[in-house]
C-alpha cells in the first residue's frame, strides 16, 4: 500500500495545528494591541518613555543590567504583589512602546518594573550604582565606579558630588562626581513605574490573596 499519502496528510495536520497555536494564536490576542486613550488617567496608555530616561534605557543594555534583574509584575506564578514589586500584573499593552522589551528572565535582583516609586531618591541611586555596599548591606550587584569620575576639588566643592560615608570617602581634596550615563540611569530607574490602571489588569489585590490563600492551604 502506499503510505505517501497519509504520511503526508500527517505532516501537514501537525504543521497546521502548530502554526494555529504558537504563531497564529498569539498573533491574534496580542499582536493587534494598541494604546488607549484615557483622559482621566493621563491621556495616552502606556504613557511612554522620554528623554534622560530613554537614554538610560541604552545604559541599561549596554551594562546587562537584563542579566540580574526582570520587568514584569507577574501574579499567576508568583508573589510579586507580596514582595511589593507592583499593584498589578504586568500585561502585554505595557510594553507596546518598548523596543527592545527588557522583560529578562533572571532575578538575582527585584523586579525593576516599579523601582521608580520604591526608591525616588535620586542620590540613593547613584550611592547604589557607586557601590551596592553603601545602601543595600552585602549586596550581590557589582559596583559600578566606572560610572563616575573621582577628581580633585577645585576651588568649592561640587553640588553633584556624591555624599559619601565616612567609610567610603575618598581622599581629601577630592569628590566623586556622577558621569552623563549615571544621570541617564538613575532617570531610567525613576521613570520605572506603572501609575496606570489598564481594564485587562485592574489594581487590585484580591487575585492574589485568593491564590495566596489556596497557596498557603496547600502548605499545610
Ligand atoms: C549580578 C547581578 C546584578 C546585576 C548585573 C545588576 N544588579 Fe541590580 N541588583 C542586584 C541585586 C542582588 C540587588 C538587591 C540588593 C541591592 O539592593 O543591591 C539589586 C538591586 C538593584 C536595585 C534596587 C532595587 C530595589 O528594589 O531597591 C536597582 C535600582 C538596581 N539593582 C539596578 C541595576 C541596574 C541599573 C543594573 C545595570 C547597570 C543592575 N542593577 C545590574 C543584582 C544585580
Amino acid at each position: 500500500m502506499n503510505r505517501g499519502p497519509f504520511i503526508f496528510l500527517g505532516v501537514f495536520i501537525i504543521l497546521s495545528l502548530t502554526w494555529a497555536l504558537v504563531i497564529n494564536k498569539p498573533i491574534q490576542e496580542t499582536g493587534h494591541l494598541s494604546p488607549i486613550f484615557d483622559a482621566e488617567q493621563g491621556g495616552r496608555l502606556p504613557i511612554g518613555i522620554k528623554g534622560g530616561a530613554a537614554q538610560g534605557k541604552l545604559v541599561y543594555q549596554e551594562f546587562g543590567c537584563i542579566a540580574c534583574h526582570t520587568q514584569q509584575v507577574r501574579v499567576a506564578a508568583g508573589f510579586d504583589l507580596e514582595r511589593g514589586w507592583g499593584e498589578r500584573q504586568s500585561v502585554a499593552r505595557d510594553y507596546l512602546d518598548e523596543t527592545p522589551v527588557l522583560i529578562g528572565n533572571s532575578r538575582l535582583g527585584p523586579d525593576l518594573s516599579n523601582v521608580g516609586k520604591r526608591q525616588t531618591d535620586a542620590s540613593w541611586h547613584m550611592l547604589h550604582f557607586y557601590n551596592p555596599d553603601i545602601t543595600s548591606k552585602g549586596s550581590n550587584m557589582p559596583a559600578m565606579p566606572f560610572l563616575f569620575e573621582t577628581r580633585e576639588i577645585v576651588g568649592e566643592a561640587t553640588s553633584r558630588a556624591l555624599k559619601l560615608p565616612a567609610e567610603y570617602a575618598v581622599a581629601d581634596g577630592y569628590e566623586v562626581i556622577p558621569s552623563r550615563k549615571a544621570e541617564a540611569l538613575v532617570a531610567y530607574m525613576k521613570s520605572l513605574k506603572v501609575t496606570y490602571d489598564l481594564k485587562e489588569a485592574p489594581k487590585s489585590n484580591d487575585v492574589m490573596s485568593e491564590e495566596l490563600s489556596v497557596a498557603l492551604e496547600n502548605a499545610k
